[in-house]
């Protein structure tokens, strides 16, 4: 993946999640998995300031396909459904200055059984995206074995590279081997992929981004050390907007995610999100903390006997990112600690609340602080070193 893309990782929107494989166009139009549906999102994403912020792909995942390559072997989107075809989506999604993603599948199938990916198809199918103009591809991994995977994925990347177009790749490979090493090759994931998705699927709800998030940090001996510039962990989409999470779990969606140097890819309706969900999702520090420019992922720090947990991220010029995190199901819990008890050098620092936006305040690494952080919900600082020594102390 020496190829110079996904340097931060990577932002925009995917259909799965939110949209899944609704193809039902007649009684749901609006919804259903059709070329509407990405001009749709392509429309909010330009227009209500998300592009600026750096959301960048639109992506299309399992379903748009037609049932049966055409007569050349060639994949074809649904004719009903993508009337007018990929390569006037990614046109009009260009226009817009933004990028396309589209999904394929290591395999005989798709997971939701449209056709597949087989060894024999790979050049083929890298070359009809690159003529279509796509700038991404996600690459599932259902209906294949081991082996087929094992010299599928790294094929793959070989033929995007060949097409000269530039295209990030995602690979679900690590899905479907088992997670963590020894099954899993971390050090050729990075090699080969942008990014790739490490395990399970999000589902619109807490427990899942809670069993997640666990899963990341848990084995975050094993997956941290992986990512950087070009090459990131996936936990799976942003579902903030949708049904299943509180204002408190959004924004500790939102947190984590950015200490985890995740790709920030949101999977709701861009057409009827409403001001909260969007305040999270466009929260500009959160953003910068994500799109960092060392690329370094973040770390749990430790987890409390009182359900309160603490994660940080070093970031560039020194900077960091720290996240307390409560787990407590009963009323806000005050979290007394220091700079120095987690673990910062010696001296004065500017703390930045993201989610409250006020204005950065001094704090010395001695001094004992106070947070106070609501049941399943964080507290998020960006924070600084500053020279209190000197006539720059800016504030
Ligand atoms: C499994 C993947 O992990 C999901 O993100 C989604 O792409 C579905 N397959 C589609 O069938």
């Amino acid at each position: 993946n020496g190829n110079g893309l996904a340097q931060t990782p990577p932002m925009g929107w995917m259909a799965w999640e939110r949209f899944r494989c609704d193809t039902d166009c007649k009684d749901d139009l609006e919804n259903c998995i059709s070329e509407k549906l990405f001009m749709d999102m392509a429309d909010r994403l330009s227009e209500d300031g998300w592009r600026e912020l750096g959301y960048e792909y639109v992506i299309i995942d399992d379903c748009w396909m037609s049932r049966i390559r055409d007569k050349n072997g060639t994949l074809q989107p649904d004719p009903d459904r993508f009337p007018s075809g990929i390569k006037r989506l990614a046109d009009y999604v260009h226009n817009r200055g933004l990028k396309l993603g589209i999904y394929a599948d290591m395999g005989r199938w798709t997971c939701m059984g449209f056709p597949g990916t087989t060894l024999d198809k790979i050049e083929l199918d890298a070359q009809t995206f690159a003529s279509w103009g796509v700038d991404y591809l996600k690459f599932d991994g259902c209906n294949s074995n081991a082996l087929e995977q094992l010299l599928g994925y790294p094929l793959m990347s070989k033929a995007l590279n060949a097409t000269g177009r530039p295209m990030v790749y995602s690979c679900s490979w690590p899905v479907y081997i088992g997670s963590l090493p020894p099954e899993v090759n971390y050090t050729l994931l990075g090699d080969i992929c942008h990014l790739w998705r490490n395990y399970y699927d999000i589902q619109d709800s807490w427990d899942s981004v809670q069993f997640i998030m666990d899963w990341f940090f848990n084995n975050q001996d094993y997956i941290q050390p992986a990512a950087g510039p070009g090459k990131w962990n996936d936990p799976d989409m942003l579902i903030i907007g949708n049904f299943g999470l509180s204002l408190e779990q959004s924004r500790t969606q939102m947190a984590l995610w950015s200490i985890m140097a995740s790709p920030l890819i949101m999977s709701n309706d861009l057409r009827s999100l409403d001001n909260a969900a969007r305040a999270i999702l466009q929260n500009k520090a959160a953003i910068s903390i994500n799109q960092d420019p060392l690329g370094i992922q973040g770390r749990r720090l430790f987890k409390e006997k009182t359900k309160i947990e603490v994660y940080w991220r070093p970031l560039v010029d020194a900077a960091s990112a720290l996240v307390f995190l409560s787990r407590r199901s009963d009323m806000p819990y005050h979290y007394h600690t220091s700079l120095e008890k987690l673990g910062f050098g010696k001296g004065n620092y500017e703390v930045y609340d993201v989610f409250e936006g006020s204005k950065p305040k001094p704090l010395n690494s001695t001094e004992q602080f106070t947070v106070s952080i609501n049941p399943s919900g964080v507290v998020m600082w960006y924070l600084k070193p500053v020279k209190t020594d000197g006539f720059f102390f800016l504030l």
